[in-house]
C-alpha cells in the first residue's frame, strides 16, 4: 500500500513538471532552432525583442508569421528557411515558437 501511494505521488509531480514544460516549449524551441538568427539579428532576422522590426510583421497577423515559419519566407532583409531549416521540428513546436517570439517583441 505504502508502495502505491509512493507511485500515486510520483505520478503527480510527473504530472506537474509535464505542465511546466509545457508552457516553455515555444521558448525552448526558440532557442534550439531560432536563436541562431532570430537572438543575434544574423543573416537579417528581426531580432527578438526589436518592437520596431517586430511591429510591422506581428500587424501581418499570425497566420501569415506561421506560414511563414512553416514554409520560409524571402523578405527585403534576408531568406528564413522552412521551420528554421529544422524539417524534423513539428508545426505546433514552430508556431509555438513564433507565439513566443511575438509574445517577446511587442
Ligand atoms: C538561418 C537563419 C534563421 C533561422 C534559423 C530562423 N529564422 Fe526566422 N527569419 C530569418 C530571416 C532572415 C527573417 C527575415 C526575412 C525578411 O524579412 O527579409 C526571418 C523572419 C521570421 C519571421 C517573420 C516573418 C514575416 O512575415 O515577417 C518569423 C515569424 C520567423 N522568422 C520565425 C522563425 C522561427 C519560429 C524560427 C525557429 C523555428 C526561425 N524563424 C529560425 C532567419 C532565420
Amino acid at each position: 500500500m505504502k508502495k502505491l501511494v509512493t507511485i500515486a505521488a510520483t505520478l503527480t509531480l510527473m504530472g506537474a513538471a509535464t505542465t511546466v514544460f509545457a508552457g516553455g516549449a515555444g521558448e525552448k524551441t526558440y532557442k534550439a532552432a531560432c536563436f541562431a538568427c532570430h537572438g543575434t539579428g544574423a543573416a537579417g532576422a528581426p531580432k527578438l525583442g526589436d518592437k520596431a522590426n517586430w511591429g510591422p510583421r506581428i500587424k501581418q497577423g499570425k497566420d501569415t508569421l506561421y506560414t511563414h515559419a512553416l514554409k520560409g519566407f524571402k523578405g527585403n532583409k534576408g531568406f528564413m528557411p522552412a521551420k528554421g531549416g529544422r524539417a524534423d521540428l513539428s508545426d505546433a513546436d514552430v508556431k509555438a515558437a513564433v507565439d513566443y517570439m511575438i509574445s517577446q517583441s511587442q
